[in-house]
Formats: structure tokens, C-alpha cells, sequence
């Protein structure tokens, strides 16, 4: 196990910046996780409440501290009270030196390129600080927003998983793509 320390300073990119989650962010993050596209796609409860958004909060803060996630808050660079959206690696396996990268925007701050700015950032702050040498995204083969993500972010399509995760209406095929790419 690897102990993760979120940088102090917010990573940025022009108007995007990831910094620690902060307790000030719950209203924020209820708002944005009652979206029906946030639950549909990820599984977050339908019917979002403050108490879904603080054991959100404690999940994340003890998967930092056993060392397989690093979770961000996507803010904006100007004001890092507001809240664009949540961008996370998950299940660090420091044997293999590999995670995932998970995400999803609030609604009004979708189409402006944060998300891409989002992964990249976090990406490239996984390589460098954390050593990472292999990033996974699994995206839904109906999530085409999702994945235009990951090819902005240059990530090669790389495999197609048949019936790989539960969704409301049934199993979804999911396509993994995968970091960095093949030369
Ligand atoms: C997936 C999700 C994060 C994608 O959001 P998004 O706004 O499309 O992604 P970005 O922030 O990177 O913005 C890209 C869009 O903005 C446009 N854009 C505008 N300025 C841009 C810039 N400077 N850089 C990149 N894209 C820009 C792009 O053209 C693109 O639109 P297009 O896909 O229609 O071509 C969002 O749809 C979401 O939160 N969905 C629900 C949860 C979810 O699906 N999570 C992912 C699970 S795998």
C-alpha cells in the first residue's frame, strides 16, 4: 500500500482545477448528483440526499487513506468554490501500478471541455506523483459523451466487456479504454 497525498495546491488547466473534496462542497454535490444522466450512468442513488453526499465524502476519504483512490473535486479555476463536477482514481493496485479513472460533470458545466481538462490533468498527476504507468476508463457503450472523453484525453478503445456493470435497466457492455496509449 502507497499513502496518497492530494497536492495542496489545485491542479489547473485555463478555467478547470481539481483540489481535495471539502465538506463546504455537500450542497454543491447533492445538486449536481440529483441530475437522472449522473445516476443512470454511475450508479449514484436516484433520489440524491445530503446524507448520500457525506458518506460519498467518508468512502472517499478512507479509500485515500488505504491508498487505492485519489478523489478531486473539479472546481472552477477562478473561484474554487464552485463545484463543475467530481474526477477520481480508483482502485490503485500498487503491485501492477494501475488504476482507473472515473467522472461525471454537473449539467451546467458540461460541453466547455472540463472534463476533458479533468482527466488529463489527473492522469498526468498520477504518472508523476503517484507513479502510475497504466489508467484504465471503462465507459458504456450507450455513453458517447464518456466516450469522446476519453478519446480527447488519448486514450486507445481497447476492448469491449460484454454485460460488465449493473445499470438501472439491466447490464451494460462496457468498452475499456486504456492510458497511455499504445505506441
Ligand atoms: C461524461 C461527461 C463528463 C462528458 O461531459 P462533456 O461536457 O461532454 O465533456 P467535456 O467537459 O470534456 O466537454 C466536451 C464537449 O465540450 C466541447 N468543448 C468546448 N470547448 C472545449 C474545449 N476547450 N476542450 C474540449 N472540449 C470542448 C467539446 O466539443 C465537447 O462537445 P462534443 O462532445 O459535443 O463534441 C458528462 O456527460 C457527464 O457527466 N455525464 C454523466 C456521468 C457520466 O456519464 N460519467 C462518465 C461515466 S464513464
Amino acid at each position: 500500500m502507497r499513502r496518497i497525498v492530494l497536492p495542496a495546491e489545485p491542479l489547473r488547466d485555463g478555467p478547470t482545477a481539481l483540489r481535495p473534496w471539502r465538506d463546504g462542497d455537500i450542497p454543491s454535490l447533492v445538486t449536481a448528483c440529483r441530475d437522472p444522466e449522473i445516476a443512470h450512468w454511475t450508479l449514484a442513488p436516484e433520489r440524491y440526499e445530503e446524507s448520500d453526499a457525506r458518506a460519498y465524502m467518508l468512502q472517499r476519504m478512507d479509500a485515500t487513506h488505504a491508498g487505492v483512490a485519489a478523489p478531486f473535486a473539479i472546481v472552477a479555476a477562478r473561484d474554487d468554490r464552485v463545484l463543475l463536477g467530481s474526477v477520481s482514481l480508483l482502485r490503485l493496485d500498487w503491485t501492477h501500478l494501475r488504476g482507473e479513472v472515473g467522472y461525471w460533470l454537473a449539467r451546467e458545466a458540461r460541453g466547455q471541455g472540463h472534463a476533458t481538462r479533468a482527466v488529463s490533468l489527473i492522469c498526468a498527476w498520477g504518472a508523476r506523483e503517484l507513479g502510475l504507468e497504466r489508467i484504465v476508463l471503462l465507459v458504456a457503450t450507450g455513453n458517447a459523451p464518456s466516450q469522446r472523453v476519453a478519446e480527447r484525453c488519448g486514450f486507445d478503445r481497447e476492448a469491449l466487456l460484454r454485460s460488465y456493470m449493473r445499470g438501472r435497466e439491466g447490464r451494460h457492455d462496457m468498452i475499456c479504454f486504456g492510458w497511455p496509449a499504445r505506441a
